[in-house]
């Protein structure tokens, strides 16, 4: 059978990767891709925005099943589009996108239905905004209410800070706003939170509108420095298991998170089919409050998780879309996943396109080069996007598969490379 990976990323080039597995696929083609999936899938050559396009293509390719990388395409609609013209399609519906699309919808959504997450107020007046950052007091997190790509959320420690981020936030021509800022429909609105203390952790899972499935726990490095330092970025690295989720932690966030986001979405009438991404803040007592909804897989945790997943991933995504996965247990490899990140030179502001790769290695069982920022010229790899390649080892402890990744990112260069040197090391003084 015939499978359409949408998206061209790290995500994207780790489930092509793992798809590709299946015995029961015979070809799995990505769009847009990149330089490593070329090797490993065929490219299609669309965008990802134009939905229309993307599901003539399917249409016309007899494709079995398409599965929805990014959160661009989902909040447009894209399978929607697809399952009015009887394809089959993992992904939320536009309308379930809106947990990820729209932080107000999100924010309003776990209130009513009692789901931890941070007190809130929701502002489309400057004045009232900037009245209650006073009122509140530092710290304290301002967001936009739409997708800005991890940029649009500012963690003030101090009240300069947070008025400014209102500013940036609420101005009426987004050319003007230096975080970059998509703004929704009816305009800019701000969502300003209580600052949560803790420790993250991505928390996945699979979802066919009613039953639900786990992926493995991981954890995400947001900041571009060592020792989490530097401005945030989509993310420099990450590594599967995380162990501040502990047995009971994962009962609690079952219980009192995913269980209730799933059930609440069907009760609303939009039940929430694929990928549901909770980014966790967990406390020290091991309670979990929910700082955000995503409704797909992360990237960098896609990378280490489909590099511990055991299971063949094409039988899941059938169960998935048929409403099935109360029949699917999960199979993971026991060892520890650690993906880093090779970024390009000025990445997160202005990377640099055009660097030629070298020493890229061949995939072995224990280590794999998920391409993101990539593409391929005349037998060439170049840097073409901010996140350039994961490096991605599996090790019996992490500190293992740290060492790996490590050694093999070690022979790989391009100009004004950008890595972390200490992903994993909340896991290591675990
Ligand atoms: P978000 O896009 O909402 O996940 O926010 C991006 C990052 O900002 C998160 O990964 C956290 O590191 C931080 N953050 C967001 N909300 C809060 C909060 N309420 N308290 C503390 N940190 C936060
Ligand atoms: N790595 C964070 C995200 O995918 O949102």
């Amino acid at each position: 059978m015939k499978v359409l990976v949408i998206g061209g990323g790290g995500r994207e080039h780790a489930l092509a990767w793992k798809l590709a597995q299946s015995p029961k696929v015979q070809s799995v083609h990505v769009a847009p891709g990149n330089g490593g999936t070329e090797l490993d899938a065929h490219l299609q050559n669309l965008a990802l925005t134009d939905i229309k396009a993307l599901r003539a293509w399917a249409l016309d390719n007899k494709i079995a099943l398409t599965v929805v990388g990014p959160e661009g395409p989902l909040a447009a609609g894209v399978v929607d589009e697809f399952r009015a013209h009887g394809l089959r399609v993992f992904g939320p519906t536009q309308a379930a996108a809106q947990l990820e699309s729209s932080k107000a919808f999100s924010k309003a959504f776990m209130k009513r239905h009692g789901i931890p997450t941070a007190d809130y107020e929701t502002f489309t007046e400057a004045a009232a905004a900037h009245a209650y950052v006073d009122a509140r007091g530092v710290p304290i997190v301002v967001k936009a209410d739409g997708l800005a790509a991890g940029k649009g959320v500012v963690v003030a420690s101090t009240l300069k800070e947070a008025h400014e981020a209102v500013d940036f936030m609420l101005a009426p021509d987004p050319q003007f706003n230096p975080l970059g800022v998509q703004h929704n429909e009816g305009g800019a609105r701000v969502v300003i939170e209580e600052f949560l203390p803790g420790e993250e952790a991505s928390f996945i899972v699979m979802c066919d509108g009613r039953n639900v499935v786990a992926l493995a726990t991981s954890q995400d490095h947001k900041r571009l420095l060592d020792g989490d330092q530097g401005p945030n970025t989509g993310g420099m690295g990450a590594y599967s298991p995380a162990p501040v989720v502990t047995p009971e932690v994962h009962g609690r966030v079952m219980r009192e998170i995913i269980l209730p986001t799933i059930r609440g979405m069907e009760k609303d009438g939009i039940p929430f089919t694929g990928f549901l991404y909770a980014g966790l803040m967990i406390d020290a007592a091991g309670h979990a409050k929910t700082l955000e909804f995503n409704c797909r897989m992360g990237d960098p945790e896609t990378q280490p998780i489909m590099m511990r997943l055991k299971s063949d991933l094409f039988d899941v995504m059938m169960a998935a879309t048929s409403g099935a996965l109360d029949r699917v247990e999960l199979v993971w490899d026991r060892r520890t996943a650690l993906g880093v990140v090779m970024a390009a030179h000025g990445y997160p502001l202005q990377p640099r396109k055009g660097d030629a790769i070298e020493g890229l290695p061949v995939a072995s069982e224990d280590a794999v080069v998920f391409h993101a920022g990539t593409l391929r010229r005349e037998g060439v790899t170049l840097t073409a996007g901010g996140r350039v390649l994961c490096v991605t080892a599996l090790g019996d402890t992490v500190r293992l598969a740290q060492q790996r990744a490590y050694e093999v990112a070690a022979g790989i260069r391009f100009d004004g490379a950008q890595m972390r040197h200490d992903i994993g090391h909340r896991a290591l003084r675990a």
